[in-house]
């Protein structure tokens, strides 16, 4: 600027310059101020429209879409109705009850396999009754932990997850008690018979509650072939938190399957009086279904082996799946 100005000096006079500049200086002042307030109008129109907006649809803003760690308003209710599933889990449990949940529930069982020197307190109610069965205790255990290690993450974003690694444990807690010895499962206990005459709380009964179990003489490869099932993927779900944990189940389960494979047979022939109540019509889906829970606890190759050669095509039913239930597990075992 210096330069330019020695170059050209100014032709108007300074006074007038001086009128000039004042001039666009107001001009400017004005100019900025109208700028301000235009801005400012904008803003509370914009402000306006987007408030209307969020009114009217509240799923409109990206912070209320769901993401994985970020549940919208309608994953909200599924985490809620999901916390409420997880409450039965808490209102069927037996044995001395720890951080219990359910105010109008107590210990109870506390005594249950004392007879046999084991401690078989622990474990889920079947249902309205008192009976532990352990072949459906040991599918539910089975799916819980399917169901973890397929949705850990979003149970975890919702703080679900705690609980059903919670529940879980409640149900191998008692499995592991349940298998004393290799050749030796306990599968039930309660009389169903003497428990269905009187419908009462478990906190305050007072039937004989027998402990049924299968052996080597009288086998159950189904009901041992679940618990491995159980067991085998429950070993899965306490890998990381808790290995000393997950090393046990692992090897209760291979002891388990290896009893069931060994000793052929289906415990509702073994021990007739579960046929009234959870009859076991084959133990070949259980068997595929265990090795392949025990293929991905353990990657030993004998499992995957056990699974996909002979054992497949007489036990797979393959193409022709059926119900998925308790007592047939068919379909799962072939998406796995
Ligand atoms: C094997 O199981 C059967 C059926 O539960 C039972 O009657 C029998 O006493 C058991 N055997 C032993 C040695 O415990
Ligand atoms: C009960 O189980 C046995 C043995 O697996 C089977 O032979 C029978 O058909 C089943 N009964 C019913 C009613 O499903």
């Amino acid at each position: 600027m210096e330069a330019i100005k020695k170059l050209k000096p100014p032709k108007t006079p300074p006074k007038e310059v001086e009128a000039i500049t004042k001039n666009v200086e107001v001009k400017k002042n004005e100019f900025w101020g109208w700028c301000v307030l235009a801005s400012f109008l904008a803003l509370l129109v914009i402000s306006c429209g987007v408030y209307t907006l969020v009114k009217l649809f509240p799923n409109f803003l990206p912070h209320n879409k769901p993401g994985p760690n970020r549940p919208g308003p309608i994953a909200r209710n599924y985490a809620d109705a999901l916390g409420i599933a997880f409450q039965f889990f808490d209102v069927q449990r037996s044995g001395k009850l720890v951080n219990n949940r359910i105010s109008w529930r107590g210990d109870s069982a506390l005594r249950d396999g004392s007879d046999r020197n084991l401690d078989l307190s622990k474990g889920l109610y079947d249902a309205g009754d008192n009976v532990k069965f352990g072949f459906p205790m040991a599918f539910t255990a089975t799916l819980l932990s399917w169901a973890i290690l397929e949705y850990g993450e979003r149970m975890a974003a919702v703080e679900q997850l705690g609980q059903a690694q919670d529940s879980l444990k409640w149900i191998t807690d008692f499995l592991i008690n349940a298998h004393p010895s290799p050749n030796e499962l306990y599968v039930q206990v309660g009389d169903p018979d003497l428990d269905h005459e009187c419908w009462e709380r478990p906190e305050g009964m007072s039937e004989r509650r027998p402990a049924a179990q299968v052996n080597a003489s009288f086998p159950g490869s189904d009901v041992a072939a679940e618990v491995a099932a159980a067991m085998a993927s429950a070993s899965l779900v306490f890998k990381k938190i808790d290995p000393d944990y997950s090393f046990t189940l692992r090897t209760n389960a291979e002891e388990l399957f290896a009893f069931a494979d060994l000793y052929r047979g289906a415990y509702s022939v073994s021990i007739p009086q579960v046929k009234k109540f959870y009859n076991s019509t084959g133990y070949g889906d259980e068997l595929l279904w265990a090795a392949s829970w025990l293929y991905y606890a353990t990657r030993d190759p004998s499992y995957l082996k056990y699974l996909t050669v002979i054992n497949g095509d007489v036990f797979g039913n393959w193409g022709d799946p059926s119900w998925f239930s308790w007592d047939d597990k068919h379909a799962g075992t072939q998406v796995i």
